[in-house]
């Protein structure tokens, strides 16, 4: 595919896998898709598969990413995961704001510009995820919404911690709903995204970030969401807990 990007395809597997159906799971990635170096290929476990993902994938193109971490560094947090804790697994990438933390657990913008400065400066590569709800969509606020999310979430940012982060853009109601986005609504808000990336920053800035999209992702819509001009990869839930699947995704994007 004809992109100064390279493609970053992350597999989102949320709450499901434990330790021994992960390393299930990963082993059957390994096969067809560990090798592979014309894309990115990320895949995210609960925490407490993470160790052992990792180890899995020590050798190899796969790189692991968690789902979510503290803003804090370390200390009384009861519950939470430092970034410093990902790094020491050899974890690469972290997803922050969620849409469905941002709903279930009201994590706000503020909260994930905290996250995304700790995994910046811990040396984590952050995928900030973004996107309207249906409701939004319909009243014609995705552009404000989207543009106030890019606001809040990316604020304080220099042109050289922009590149390292990755966006993920995830209209709610096509998030496990089977609802994809079209190929044309999703290059629009993806074409708009990266024009606020040019007006904050620069032009180079604007053509070097990778933005995903997510939401429904599947091997029969894959190739045509990843042929559009602004769309740099995919964030996957559901269909990225399924080998067969998850790999038909990959190889549809190349
Ligand atoms: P989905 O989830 O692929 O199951 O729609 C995407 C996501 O939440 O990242």
């Amino acid at each position: 595919m004809d992109k100064q990007r390279k493609l970053i395809i992350a597999g989102n597997w949320k709450m499901n896998k434990t330790v021994s159906d992960a390393a299930d799971l990963v082993g059957q990635l390994k096969i067809d898709l560990g090798k592979l170096t014309e894309l990115d290929v990320v895949v995210c476990p609960p925490f407490t598969a993470l160790a052992e993902v990792s180890r899995l994938l020590r050798d190899g193109t796969m790189r692991v990413g968690a789902q979510n971490m503290s803003e804090h560094s370390y200390g009384a947090h009861t519950g939470e995961i430092a970034a410093g804790m990902l790094k020491d697994l050899l974890v690469r990438y972290v997803i922050l704001g969620h849409s469905e933390r941002r709903q279930f657990q009201q994590e706000t913008d503020a909260q994930v510009n905290a996250k995304l400065k700790t995994a910046l400066v811990a040396g984590l590569k952050p995928i900030v995820c973004i996107g309207e709800t249906l409701a939004q969509r319909e009243a014609n606020q995705t552009e404000s919404v989207v543009g106030t999310q890019l606001t809040g979430s990316l604020a304080g940012l220099d042109a050289a911690q922009m590149q390292e982060t990755v966006l993920a853009y995830e209209p709610v109601w096509a998030i496990g709903t089977g609802l994809t986005a079209t190929p044309e609504q999703a290059q629009h808000v993806h074409a708009f995204i990266r024009g606020w990336i040019a007006a904050k920053f620069d032009d180079t800035t604007a053509r070097r970030v990778r933005i995903q999209y997510g939401g429904s992702v599947k091997p029969s819509n894959a190739r045509e969401l990843m042929s559009q001009p602004d769309i740099d990869g995919a964030l996957v839930g559901g269909a990225s807990i399924d080998a067969h699947s998850f790999i038909e995704i990959v190889r549809n994007s190349l």
